[in-house]
């Protein structure tokens, strides 16, 4: 951005498998940004053990404090403001976030969803795409916008579904095969200020995406 370090922020509530993805591009080069914080929801979080060994400064700001959705949100919106991030990356984050919240940091908000969205909204989203008999299943960056789950999507990684495929192993493959691939490869672009949010709409070097990117526009570096 800019031509200097876009300052990243990472927001999660879980394991932390896309933090480490984003870490790993940002320390070798691939992405140019900084991460400045890590947020998490829950102080358990196995992804804040793994931010803390690689030095990335933590923050916990934890929803059960609050009264309500609004109040955490303006905890988590005062965090955010505090490091200032140009990018504000929800990995694995699992609150939904308010309006208010939203469209402060509208066009910095990036999510990942294991789906191919419009697909399977939610939670359970394996089960979902088993249930439904999906020959396809992936998942999905984002723009996030009040809609859950229904902002601009800017790349999907898809592969086809097994006949051994239950729940579990598809969420093994969602995870290594696509959403480690395109979340830093989304975060790389919008670093650069290749991806932009405009009016609502993704914008990929200057043309608003129709459809989203998919695993063939991977650049090699995150193949
Ligand atoms: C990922 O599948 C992500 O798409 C979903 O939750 C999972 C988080 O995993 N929102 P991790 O915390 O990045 O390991």
């Amino acid at each position: 951005m800019n031509g200097t370090a876009a300052r990243l922020a990472v927001v999660i509530s879980g394991r932390g498998r896309n933090l480490r993805a984003l870490h790993a591009a940002v320390a070798d080069g691939r992405i140019p940004a900084t991460i400045v914080a890590v947020i998490s929801n829950r102080a358990d979080a196995e992804g804040l053990v793994f931010a803390r060994e690689a030095g990335l400064p933590c923050v916990v700001v934890p929803h059960r404090d609050y009264p309500d959705r609004a109040s955490f949100d303006g905890a988590l919106a005062d965090t955010l403001d505090g490091v200032k991030p140009d990018i504000v990356a929800l990995a694995g984050f699992m609150r939904i976030l308010t309006e208010g919240f939203v469209r402060a940091f509208e066009g910095r908000l990036l999510n990942i969803h294991p789906s191919l969205l419009p697909r399977h909204k939610g939670l359970h989203t394996h089960e979902a795409a088993l249930r439904d008999g999906d020959v396809e299943h992936g998942a999905t960056v984002h723009f996030v916008t009040p809609q859950l789950d229904g902002g601009p999507r800017v790349i999907q990684g898809k592969f086809t579904i097994g006949a051994h495929d239950d729940a579990a192993r598809l969420a093994e493959r969602v995870m290594m095969d696509v959403e480690q691939r395109i979340y830093p490869q989304a975060v790389a672009w919008m670093a650069r200020g290749e991806l932009r949010f405009d009016q609502g709409v993704a914008a990929f070097r200057g043309r608003p995406l129709a459809e989203p990117l998919s695993l063939d526009d991977l650049e090699p570096g995150f193949r």
